[in-house]
Formats: C-alpha cells, structure tokens, sequence
C-alpha cells in the first residue's frame, strides 16, 4: 500500500500532538531559571554579603564567585553545607527559584585578575 500525503501528514500532526505534552512537562521539571534583580535583594535580605563579601569575591566564606558548583550544586549546598561556618537555608526558607535567582546574581560577579596581573601591584613588589 502506499501512503498518500494527507495520511503522512495526519501521522505527523498525530505523533506532534502526543509528544508536545510530554516536552512540555519535562520543561516544567527542570530547574528554574535565575532572575538576576530578585538575586541581589535576597543575597543582601539573607546575609550572605556578611560572609561572602558584596561582590562574592571576598569575605570569611568561600569565595563564591570562583565556585566550581553548577546551579544545581549550588542549591544542593546551602541546603546541607558541609561545614559549620556555613548556615543551612532550607527549602522553606530559600525556595528553588531564590536559590535559582542568588545563583544568577553571583554568576555576575567576574573572578578578581590574580596578583600578578595587576600592574600597580607588581611595579610595587619590583621597588629597590
Ligand atoms: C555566617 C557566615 C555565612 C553566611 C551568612 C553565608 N555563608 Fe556561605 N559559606 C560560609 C563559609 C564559612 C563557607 C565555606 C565552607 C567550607 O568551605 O567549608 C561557605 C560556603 C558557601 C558555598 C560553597 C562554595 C563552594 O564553592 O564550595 C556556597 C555556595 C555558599 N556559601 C552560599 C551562600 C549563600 C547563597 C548565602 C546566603 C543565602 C550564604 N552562603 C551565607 C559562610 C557563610
């Protein structure tokens, strides 16, 4: 038998229309998306300036605009860090999309040049 046009293209519409749902769905389970604004509100309301600096380049905490943890990583984190000097931000106190949106916000901050690459700093160190 061979298929006309129109059956293909009732095939197709068909196949679309059964599958569309599921991306759809599979969209709605990934994590959300940061907003950046929202970020610095909830990193200056929750404190972590106080120990990781306005800019998340210094402070007594990590230095998190260096940190090597993807935004799942991230949030995984600061619901149970490994240490002490870090507090635990529950789900129910940093929901995933704020924790989405501080991830976003630090993500903007740019790594510090190192100190050999600061001009000033090495015309110093090169003094007699
Ligand atoms: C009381 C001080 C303090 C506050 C407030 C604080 N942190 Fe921390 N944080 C730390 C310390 C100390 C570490 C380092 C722990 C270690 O490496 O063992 C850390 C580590 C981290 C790390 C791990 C970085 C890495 O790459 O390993 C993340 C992420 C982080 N903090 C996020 C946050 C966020 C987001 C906030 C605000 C919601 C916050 N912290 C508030 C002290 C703090």
């Amino acid at each position: 038998m061979k298929l006309s046009k129109w059956t293909l293209l009732l095939v197709a519409v068909v196949v679309t229309a059964v599958l569309l749902p599921v991306a759809a769905k599979s969209q709605g389970n990934a994590a959300p998306a940061g907003n950046v604004n929202s970020g610095k509100e909830l990193y200056l309301k929750y404190g972590c300036y106080a120990c990781h600096g306005y800019t998340a380049q210094t402070g007594n905490g990590a230095h998190l605009v260096s940190t090597k943890l993807n935004q799942q990583g991230f949030t995984n984190y600061i619901r149970n860090p490994r240490t002490n000097g870090m507090p635990t931000y529950t789900s129910k106190v940093v929901p995933d999309q704020q924790a989405a949106d501080l991830f976003a916000y630090i993500k903007t901050f740019k790594e510090p040049p190192a100190a050999k690459d600061i001009p000033l700093l090495n015309q110093i160190l090169n003094e007699k």
